[in-house]
């Protein structure tokens, strides 16, 4: 089969997550022994409009599979949500020889990636985001190394918890969705967990609950909140007044986005940035790389785009059985 491009361009774009590396290296490693050339796009779309590319080879990306964070450097770009800079960056991959694109961030990643395609170069999304909130796939790259780090992060604070008798409130990421709480939070045994798409403010409900589980005996209490539902260290306060209990607020922030990535996301990674350059020698553009139900497929990128993620309905519904002490 003759490809359809000859040199493909990648790039991350947006929040890091650890598994972007292995998708870096299954693009180029995938590109060449397909009989392509590849680029490196340093810094996203910023890069991209600053020409700020490099030749890539097989050694390029030797020994990165392990490591966090992305060799390619990551950035977010205003100006590429105009016009006139999607042209110039089009015409940029043009100055280049880049007839095709690698996309790997999450869904404002995309967003520019489409009107990459829009303006005739073919384009491909891999979804790299921590929290798994891209609607087509259920795993975003990522996602299992920032759970496992927020979840040991939280065995750690249950135990000085459990020394001081305190309550716990734990901010995990997530932008606006709740993907991180609830998993680390069910991971963690935490005994409330607190998202956007299903809190609604009644910080009563917790109070009573740390209440209840402190009359049975419980010594420790472990609330995991994602971010954007509310301020952490006032809610802390509120639940110390409220109670009598010490209550720390702990933000785990930026330490989710880093790390060497899991097994899974390190596999999952590699079949992305691999299936990417598949389509790309196919012909196809616009399109997004997602798993479902077992298989790596490809969804149309507005497609993609105008679906709907909610947090899933049975682990939420297990959440009120299992935090009971
Ligand atoms: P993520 O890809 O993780 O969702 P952002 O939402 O910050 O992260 O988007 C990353 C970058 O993608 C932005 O800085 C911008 O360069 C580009 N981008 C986002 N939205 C658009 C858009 N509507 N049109 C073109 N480019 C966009
Ligand atoms: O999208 C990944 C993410 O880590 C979100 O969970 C978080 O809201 C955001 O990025 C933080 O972005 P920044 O790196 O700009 O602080």
């Amino acid at each position: 089969m003759i490809n359809a491009v000859k040199t493909i361009g990648v790039l991350t774009s947006g929040g890091d997550a650890p598994g972007m590396n292995a998708a870096i290296r299954a693009v180029v490693r995938t590109s060449i022994s397909n009989g392509l050339s590849v680029k490196g796009i340093r810094r996203g779309y910023a890069g991209l409009l600053e020409e700020d590319i490099i030749d890539m080879n097989n050694l390029a990306v030797s020994d990165i599979i392990q490591t966090g964070g992305t060799i390619l450097y990551t950035a977010r770009c205003r100006e590429f949500k105009h016009e006139e800079y999607q042209k110039k960056g089009a015409e940029i991959c043009r100055k280049h020889g880049i007839d095709g694109v690698v996309v790997i961030g999450g869904d404002g990643s995309f967003n520019g990636a489409s009107k990459l395609a829009e303006n005739g170069i073919n384009t491909i999304g891999v979804p790299g985001t921590i929290d798994l909130d891209i609607a087509c796939t259920e795993y975003t790259i990522g996602f299992d190394t920032a759970i496992n780090t927020a979840m040991e992060a939280i065995d750690k604070l249950r135990d000085t918890s459990e020394s001081h008798e305190r309550c716990s409130i734990v901010e995990v990421m997530g932008r606006t969705a709740g993907h991180i709480a609830l998993w680390t939070g069910i991971a963690s045994g935490a005994e409330y967990i607190l998202t956007a798409e299903r809190f609604h403010g009644d910080i009563q409900r917790i109070i009573t609950k740390v209440q209840d589980r402190r009359r049975l005996g419980k010594k420790n209490h472990i609330i995991v909140n994602a971010e954007g539902v509310g301020n952490s260290n006032e809610m802390a306060k509120l639940i110390e007044l409220a109670t009598g209990i010490e209550t720390r607020a702990t933000i785990l922030g930026h330490i989710q986005r880093g790390g060497n990535p899991t097994c899974k996301d390190r596999v999952y990674a590699s079949a992305m940035g691999a299936k990417a350059v598949e389509l790309l020698c196919e012909g196809k553009t616009n399109r997004v790389v997602g798993y479902h139900h077992g298989e790596f497929l490809d969804f149309d990128i507005q497609e993609a785009l105008s679906m709907e993620k909610s947090l899933d309905p049975y682990l939420f519904h297990i959440t009120r059985k299992l935090t009971t002490r």
